[in-house]
């Protein structure tokens, strides 16, 4: 029997470094191993308190849709919590927000609206897989920006500068970065926000991990990012500083955002994307219509998660930072690894010693265990475009409880030690 051909996109769509690994952590599930996943950015902790009981309130009797835009109740909300950041930038008006099936059809629009098949969106390297997912759905090509732990993955605007060509039509990034945990301070948005005014390309920044910034008190006079560190001395949450904030980049700038990580509810599949520019706003309003509507009970949800307590969401943000000071102490304490300090998100890139990171962590899932426990982490050679860049790297994702992490680390460093062994005797 035939089969009818696949699109050639369809064909060679890449598959995600995050999941590759699967089949071989089932396959030691079913042999009755417990793997811990450092690879997924699933976070363990609750789902903020009123987002929950707004679940277990929603009583309408019609589940219907909502405007393709979204609701104007929740964008009044979002457009309140916005003008938090905006400082003396104009206030951003519910007009300017599309609310979205998570971010990541905030970015599948973002991407459609700026390129055509063929054209290109440059990403800092390592990058955020998803971002060559859709470029690849979309035709659009995907041009790295190398970054270094070494220099801890800043983003220097002239190599963004260098790397523009006539094809290239928008710059994406995120700040606080995945995979590297790297924050753009405001300085930093404001440079490479200039490079992109001068090409004429968007400017977009993903701010999903808005809150997840670990600032180091006390804080000098002169610190590159006093926007993000205002807060904590106050009191305040600590936001990381926002693209909304510079008034110049009107035209150019697109926020994508997210209700996933901030409230711990990436199951809610609410996002939105935020812009000044009302054209590139009427087109991403165009492809929301003809998928006609964000999710209703979410949105709901997704309201009432905007009042959740200081407390609370400080709970939250202490806790991750407890945990990134765990990890990378721990890693850096194995031999022959060294990791930098990630200051925001809930992710880091990590050196091993290891020839090539994908062979240790399939090795890690199908031939070690210690004690019955096993630790999945993400090759990061999928997290870029150069080829053999990231070959000695993983991602890991320290979204676990510190007593399993502590384990991770226990497992992670016996791994090693027993890799290397193998390595030796095959040599
Ligand atoms: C940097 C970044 N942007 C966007 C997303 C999309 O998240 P969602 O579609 O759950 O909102 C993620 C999810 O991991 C992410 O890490």
């Amino acid at each position: 029997m035939t089969t009818p051909n696949l699109s050639r996109r369809g064909a060679t769509a890449p598959s995600s470094p995050i999941r590759r690994l699967t089949p071989y952590a089932d396959a030691a599930k079913a042999r009755g191993v417990v793997v811990h996943h450092l690879n997924i950015g699933q976070p363990d902790l609750h789902t903020v308190s009123p987002m929950r009981a707004a679940y277990a309130r929603f009583a309408d009797e019609v589940i219907a849709y909502s405007p393709s835009e979204g609701y104007l109740y929740y964008r009044k909300a979002l457009a309140a919590y916005y003008n938090q950041l905006t400082g003396d930038a104009p206030p951003i008006d519910p007009s300017q927000i599309l609310v979205t099936v998570g971010g990541s059809e905030a970015l599948l629009f973002t991407i459609a609206a700026a390129c055509d098949p063929g054209d290109e969106i440059l990403v800092a390297e390592p990058y955020y897989t998803n971002y060559a997912g859709f470029s690849h759905m979309l035709g659009v090509g995907v041009v790295p920006v190398a970054t270094h732990a070494s220099e801890s993955f800043a983003i220097p605007p002239d190599r963004v500068r260098a790397a523009i060509t006539p094809r290239t039509r928008a710059f994406v990034v995120p700040s606080p970065g995945n995979p590297t945990g790297m924050v753009l301070s405001a300085d930093d948005l404001r440079a490479l926000g200039r490079v992109c005014q001068d090409a004429n390309i968007f400017f977009v920044v993903d701010e999903v991990y808005r809150e997840f910034v670990y600032p180091e008190p006390p804080v000098p006079a002169d610190s590159p990012i006093p926007t993000a560190l205002a807060g904590a001395l106050d009191g305040a949450l600590a936001l990381a500083p926002s693209v909304l904030a510079i008034p110049e980049l009107a035209a150019h700038a697109v926020v994508i955002d997210s209700v996933s990580k901030r409230y711990s509810a990436c199951g809610a599949r609410v996002g939105c994307l935020v812009t000044r520019n009302p054209d590139f706003y009427a087109a991403c309003l165009k492809f929301a219509q003809a998928r006609l509507s964000p999710p209703t009970v979410d949105q709901f949800a997704a309201a009432a998660a905007l009042t959740t307590p200081q407390p609370e969401m400080r709970a939250m943000i202490d806790a991750y930072r407890a945990r990134r000071d765990l990890i990378v102490a721990g890693l850096n304490q194995i031999p022959g690894v060294s990791c930098p300090t990630p200051t925001g998100a809930f992710y880091l890139v990590t050196d091993l010693p290891v020839a090539d990171a994908e062979d240790f962590c399939i090795f890690m899932l199908r031939d070690f265990n210690l004690a019955g426990e096993t630790v999945m982490m993400a090759p990061a050679e999928g997290f870029y475009a150069t080829p053999g860049a990231g070959r000695h790297q993983v991602r890991i994702a320290y979204v676990l409880a510190p007593d399993k992490l502590t384990r991770c680390l226990e497992i992670l460093r016996a791994g090693l030690s027993a890799y290397a062994q193998r390595t030796n005797s095959a040599a």
